[in-house]
């Protein structure tokens, strides 16, 4: 396949090269000088794609979509469907614009931006991720994909490559489950699930919002309409791949440039709800109360030791979520829920542990004479693989580049979980500082953004003409 492109590639530059001096789009060059991207000659190319990326541009919109928050700086807060969420899609579709996109937007606000290749009818090349972010986390994650993406066609484009299969940025909806506790909502819907299409009918947030009222509120699903419009069918795209930090230490302790996934680890979410009396703290005595509390820090320590029992480091369980009701310092909980996330690169080994996990549950509520009173289980996913061919455009595209690159595994879920359901999928990680993501300390370098940059749209020019 290398031998194919690297044959190929020159000709179809040197035809680019060729119509974009004759036939020069006044309408894109308008845009490219409202964008502040420079419009750069194209005479360099020659045996391989010449891909410059504009660093101080794609810095610059990194941190003005940062301030988009509901969190004070240097900490990222948007939520699904709130107003900062519904600014940031209106950034990114902006920048789309002016990268001379054409934009599509479904039902729950899955946004697509297309840049039409010389075979349209082909299945297109496919990339993106989310601009979501969980409370109080970083700049980082997930908008690397989506601006990193936007500009790394603005690169191939100053490169005067012209597409085969066309090439679509997707900016997915809700990837992070902080709103109505569904990760990568978008793209799991993308992928068909009727499950959800279901759940999402019933679905509040935290304040009792409905879905579709939130939805509605930012432009969305206005009538109700039935979701299953958000399904794409298996081929709709020949290729996904995603560029994300690695939200791990590996590349940067040692010092590799680029991280190419083979796999996404499992993830699974559970909610528990106990209830027991409450009262008051000073006068019911100890052996009269059944403390829904108690039973909520007991089950979170239960899953630290089923998750440590799995014996592998690869097991890990997280009890992020931990709410006592009514919460007065002076009364006994009376109620409380536990968000319980849990993830193994071994499915198998994943699901003994949630099924230890109800165990406990069970145990501690018949000893403490609470009530259990809910266990649901949210996702229990698969792990995803990466596509053999994708792999290969990756590892093709950082040798072309002379970058630095390992195989590596993914133990955050994205997107491409749900896209590999209906799509060859690949993705590519860049270092970030000390391996930290979900907190404000998060940080990549503009120089590894940019180098996962060129090595995504190298990559996504070779599927291109694939
Ligand atoms: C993604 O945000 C994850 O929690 O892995
Ligand atoms: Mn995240
Ligand atoms: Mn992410």
């Amino acid at each position: 396949m290398a031998v194919k492109f690297s044959l190929l590639l020159p000709l179809l530059l040197f035809f680019s090269v060729i119509s974009a001096q004759t036939n020069e789009d006044p309408t894109t060059r308008t845009m490219e000088e409202f964008s502040g991207y420079p419009s750069e000659p194209h005479s360099c190319i020659s045996d391989s794609l010449s891909l410059s990326v504009d660093k101080d541009s794609l810095q610059k919109q990194i941190d003005e979509l940062s301030t988009f928050s509901d969190t004070p700086a240097p900490s990222v807060t948007r939520i699904l469907y709130s107003d900062k969420d519904v600014i940031g899609r209106r950034y990114i579709k902006n920048i789309m614009g002016l990268s001379g996109l054409s934009i599509r937007e479904d039902a729950v606000g899955n946004i697509f931006g297309r840049w039409e290749g010389s075979e349209a009818e082909l299945p297109p090349v496919a990339t993106g991720s989310h601009v979501d972010a969980i409370p109080y986390s970083g700049k980082y994650d997930g908008v690397v994909g989506v601006l990193g993406a936007l500009e790394a066609i603005n690169a191939l484009k100053r490169s005067g490559f012209k597409p085969k299969r066309s090439l679509e940025v997707i900016m997915f909806t809700s990837e992070e489950p902080t709103r109505f506790g569904i990760s990568c909502l978008g793209s799991r819907l993308m992928a068909g699930s009727e499950p959800l299409v279901r759940a999402l009918k019933e679905t509040v947030d935290g304040q009792n919002i409905s879905f579709f009222d939130a939805a509605r509120s930012a432009g969305y699903s206005k009538d109700q309409e039935d979701l299953s419009s958000v399904f794409m069918k298996k081929g709709s795209y020949s290729a996904f791949v995603e560029l994300h930090i690695e939200q791990g230490p590996i590349l940067e302790d040692e010092g590799v440039s680029i991280g190419i996934v083979t796999a996404i680890a499992a993830p699974a979410s559970i909610k528990v709800d106990f209830e027991g009396n409450g009262g008051h703290a000073g006068a019911v005595l100890m052996p009269s109360r059944n403390d829904a509390g108690l039973a909520a820090a007991e089950l979170a320590l239960a899953v630290e030791k089923h998750v440590l029992d799995s014996g592998s480091v690869d097991t890990v369980g997280t009890v992020g979520i931990l709410e006592l009701h009514p919460g007065a310092i002076n009364s006994i909980p009376s109620k409380s829920h536990l968000e319980i996330d849990t993830r193994d690169i071994d499915e198998k080994r994943r699901n003994t542990v949630i099924e230890r996990i109800h165990q406990s549950a069970i145990a501690i509520a018949k000893n403490r004479r609470v009530k259990l009173s809910d266990f649901k289980i949210v996702n229990q996913d698969p792990p995803a693989l990466s596509d053999k061919a994708v792999i290969k455009a990756m590892e093709f595209a950082s040798q072309q580049l002379n970058l630095s690159h390992k195989l590596m595994i993914s133990r955050a879920y994205h997107d491409s979980l749900f896209m590999a359901r209906i799509s060859p999928m690949g993705m590519i990680f860049i270092p970030c500082y000390k391996g930290y993501s979900h907190k404000p300390e998060e940080y990549s370098s503009i120089e590894d953004i940019a180098n996962g940059v060129k090595v995504l749209a190298m990559t996504m020019a070779k599927l291109s003409l694939d």
